[in-house]
């Protein structure tokens, strides 16, 4: 029997057609998949990403809630023009304490991934209470209630107990002092700084929103967009891939 007369089999009953193609899909399934198995991780590791610190965790909540991503997009594509326009493309790794994800999928205004220290604290607060006051025709709504509105020291370390569910490697430490911490970060002259820096790598102590006392939502926010991009040192990268 030639190839082509038992290859007929295949082609006069279907049957014996079905069987064929799951045999192959499922050989072919397998080849890809089962080596995801024996992976311990996707995301390649990359110095300096760190989960989020209390305040910057409240922010990042308050960029959720109020629909951020909605016109703002945190993933800048390995593309020409998006390198040129925001830096580095994104990396795996510095979404991955992200949940749910801020990739965003539309971009009424700029990515965000690297804003953090592109403008000062001052510029945000004006920004983000009238975005017309800095960008006449910006379509940016303004969120004035923000600043008047303080965070809450007190829920945060339960948020950081969920994300520990779902891998993000807080420690207990961490989340022992999560409300200290929260307040530490937003006033320099808190006894609490130097303890808090400790526990999170290139974290900024700033009195983000210029106001004294318990930190608003303004706070929260502004040390969220203070750090987008800021953790990887992007030069190695850039040397290695010979941009800039
Ligand atoms: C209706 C769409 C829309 C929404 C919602 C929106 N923005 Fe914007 N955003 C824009 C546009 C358009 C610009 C560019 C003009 C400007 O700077 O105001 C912008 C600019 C910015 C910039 C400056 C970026 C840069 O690199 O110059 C920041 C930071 C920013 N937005 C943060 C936020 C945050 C935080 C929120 C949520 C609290 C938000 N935006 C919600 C449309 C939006």
């Amino acid at each position: 029997m030639s190839f082509w007369t038992r290859h007929q089999a295949f082609e006069k009953n279907s049957i014996i057609l079905i069987v064929g193609i799951l045999l192959v899909i499922a050989i072919g399934g397998l080849v890809e998949i089962t080596p995801l198995f024996y992976l311990k991780s996707t995301i390649e590791a990359v110095d300096g990403v760190r989960p989020y610190t209390p305040l910057e965790l409240a922010g990042r909540n308050v960029y959720v809630r109020e629909g951020c991503y909605l016109c703002h997009s945190q993933m800048i594509r390995p593309l020409r023009d998006e390198v040129e326009r925001y830096g580095h493309f994104s990396l795996a790794a510095e979404s991955m304490f992200d949940h749910p994800f801020q990739w965003g999928s539309k971009r009424t205004g700029p990515d965000l991934a690297r804003v953090g220290a592109k403008y000062s604290d001052d510029w945000h607060v004006t920004h983000l209470t009238n975005p017309r006051a800095i960008v006449p025709p910006s379509v940016m709504p303004g969120y004035p209630f923000l600043a008047q509105t303080e965070v809450d020291p007190d829920t945060i370390a339960d948020h950081m107990r969920t994300l520990r569910t779902v891998g993000v490697p807080y420690t207990d430490d961490q989340i022992a002092n999560a409300a200290a911490d929260m307040k530490a970060q937003a006033d320099p002259d808190n006894a609490g700084t130097d303890a808090f820096t400790k526990r999170y790598a290139k974290a900024v102590v700033r009195n983000f929103d210029g106001k004294t006392g318990t930190p608003t939502e303004m706070d929260a926010l502004i040390a969220y967009l203070q750090m987008l991009g800021t953790l990887v040192d992007f030069k190695i990268y850039n040397e290695k891939a010979n941009l800039r």
